[in-house]
């Protein structure tokens, strides 16, 4: 507990440190750091990896088609499987659409993801789902690309687990990035916000938002 002598001086530390800042604030003519928020934040740029029919892809293979990138583990014991078989059902409701759209799977498990691993587990959801995997420099590469997390976790004889960041990334057929998609987002309204992003697309010159 707090004395109330405590939370006084508490209080008097925090006045104290406004008029600290709105001090420095008067005194500098130079405007205030624009603020980081997401949409100025970059998600997503090259890579190097394997797919899961062993074959070396870069970013570029990709150009073309939207991509819906995800990270993750086959050993995963619930919040992948529970995407793949999201994903698995967002592709079914996209129908044709569903061509122009490549889901990629991307392991943040590359000791025990190999190709082979990789192409037991996510044709299994759907074969339009790629698996990509690589060496431990280039899985920490697209990590930092897209800022995800990830990290061995609860390390035992009886195995590992890894933590990682559950978030999809909607990626444009020219590499840029679109959206994030929470893994708790319902596959009917993945498939609309996909659909949503495919019709943007396809008219840029409604979607500048400038009236003429
Ligand atoms: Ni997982």
């Amino acid at each position: 507990m707090f004395g109330k002598g405590a939370l006084v001086a508490a209080g008097l530390l925090a006045l104290a440190a406004g008029a600290g800042v709105w001090w420095w604030n008067s005194r500098t003519a130079a405007p205030p750091p624009a603020p980081v928020t997401a949409a100025s934040l970059t998600f997503g740029g090259p890579f190097t990896l394997v797919d899961h029919t062993g074959r070396n892809v870069t970013d570029r293979d990709y150009r073309g088609s939207f991509t819906l990138v995800f990270f993750g583990f086959t050993m995963c014991p619930d919040v992948c499987p529970t995407t793949l078989q999201n994903i698995a059902m967002v592709m079914q409701l996209l129908g044709d659409d569903g061509a122009k759209i490549r889901p990629l799977f991307v392991t943040v498990d590359p000791e025990r993801d190999t190709p082979a691993t990789l192409a037991g587990y996510v044709t299994i959801f759907d074969p339009r789902i790629v698996g990509l995997t690589g060496t431990p420099e280039q899985i920490a590469q697209i990590a930092r690309a897209y800022r995800i997390h990830y990290r061995k976790a609860s390390d035992s004889s009886a195995g590992y687990l890894m933590e990682h960041t559950a978030v999809m990334f909607l990626m444009a057929p020219d590499g840029k990035h679109l959206t994030h998609i929470p893994p708790d987002m319902p596959p009917r309204r993945i498939a609309e916000t996909i659909r949503q992003h495919m019709t943007d697309s396809r008219s840029p010159s409604t979607n500048s938002g400038k009236s003429q």
